[in-house]
């Protein structure tokens, strides 16, 4: 049985894919700091799978620490999703931001070098196509501008892991290209908790639905789109994980490096996002339209044949499953982890 280092496990996308490893068969060890996540995360998938995850409380930054993890464990392959993620902070703490999502995956690198870990998947971002790329997104586009330093730390982390590559003909790269990732797991224990107001849209609806938030606003409604709101290609985070154990299948036996798009390839826009989850859920969600927000693009959308082709993985749960997976883990945990 193959194990997998779940770095940042402990995290929105993180939690559900070790759901998922696990109900396929593999041993997960999980690694997070908890700056954006808690233990409680893990004990649900504990709940959930029926199954103990071995568990350290480690700043992958710390190259020294980090090596306990590979010391104690003979670890087979690594997810790399230990990063920070919110847009608007990266603009404000840019350094921050390098610092942390560079270096923890220069210090997974170092180690999976020093213990001879050869597979590496990485959380990489639809933001990489940046401004100048026309949708759908197919893989073999370069990467654009990015908007933030956020999406710039995920364009530098997707070369340094294709030069580590080029010089290591062993070490196998897989680049997972998220679109939008919502909803929750169908049991309601595990979702997304985000601290501090919500920058994204579904928990920002979810939060508003649960009466945490007064109203949402929708940024822009004068944009070149059939309905002026910005369209986005919305992915259940089951689908996605179910995502990740399809790369994990295809790394452990192909070498190289390979990039995927994670999505449905079906854009949304911010409107059919409230409708859906007012019908799919019978909450209102009250809401202003505002002005745009800076940065934002009017359509992201992937084209997801390449993973189907190669991968074997198309997604299958509908926008209104979604919706209701997140009203279900929102209205269970109003307050998300904390009780
Ligand atoms: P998340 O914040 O819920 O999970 C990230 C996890 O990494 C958290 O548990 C956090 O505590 C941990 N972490 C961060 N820095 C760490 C460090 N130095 N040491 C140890 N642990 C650390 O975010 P998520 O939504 O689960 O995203 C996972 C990955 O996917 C991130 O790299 C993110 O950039 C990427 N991604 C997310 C989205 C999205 O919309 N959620 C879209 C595209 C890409
Ligand atoms: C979706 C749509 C907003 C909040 C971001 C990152 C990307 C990826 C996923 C993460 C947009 C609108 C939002 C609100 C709104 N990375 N909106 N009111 O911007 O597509 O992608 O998250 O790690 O890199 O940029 O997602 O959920 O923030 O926004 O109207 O209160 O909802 O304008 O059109 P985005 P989002």
């Amino acid at each position: 049985m193959s194990t997998i280092l779940l770095a940042g496990g402990a995290g929105y996308i993180g939690s559900h894919t070790a759901v998922e490893l696990i109900n396929s068969g593999y041993d997960v060890v999980v690694a997070d700091n908890y700056s954006n996540s808690c233990p409680e995360a893990v004990k649900r998938v504990e709940e959930i799978t029926g199954k103990s995850v071995k568990t350290y409380e480690v700043d992958i930054k710390d190259t020294e620490k980090l090596e306990t993890v590979f010391i104690e464990n003979k670890i087979d392959a690594v997810i790399h999703f230990a990063g920070l993620k919110a847009v608007g902070e990266s603009v404000e703490k840019p350094v921050l931001y390098y610092r942390n999502n560079i270096d923890t995956t220069l210090a997974l690198l170092e180690c999976m070098n020093k213990y001879s870990v050869k597979n590496m998947i990485f959380s990489s971002s639809a933001t990489v196509y940046g401004e100048e790329n026309p949708v759908p997104y197919t893989e073999q586009m370069k990467r654009g501008t990015c908007t933030n330093p956020y999406g710039w730390t995920k364009v530098m982390m997707e070369q340094i892991l294709e030069d580590a590559a080029k010089a290591d003909k062993e070490l196998s790269v897989v680049l997972l290209r998220y679109f939008n990732p919502i909803g929750a797991h169908e049991s309601g224990k595990i979702g997304e908790d985000p601290q501090g107001i919500p920058n994204n849209l579904m928990p920002y609806v979810a939060q508003v639905a649960v009466g945490r938030r007064e109203k949402l606003t929708i940024f822009g409604k004068d944009y070149d789109t059939p309905d002026g709101t910005c369209r986005r290609d919305y992915i259940h985070v089951v689908d996605l994980a179910k995502g990740h154990v399809k790369a994990i299948d295809y790394i452990l036996k192909n070498n190289g490096v390979e990039i995927f798009n994670l999505g449905t390839g079906t854009p949304y826009s911010v409107t059919e996002i409230v409708d859906t989850f007012e019908k799919a859920t019978g909450v209102k969600i009250n809401h202003v339209y505002g002005d745009r927000r800076a940065g934002d693009l009017p359509e992201s959308y992937a084209n997801a044949d390449k993973a189907l082709a190669v991968l074997g993985w198309k997604t299958e749960k509908t926008l209104e499953d979604m919706c209701k997976d997140t009203w279900n883990w929102q209205s269970n945990n109003p307050n998300g982890y904390k009780k």
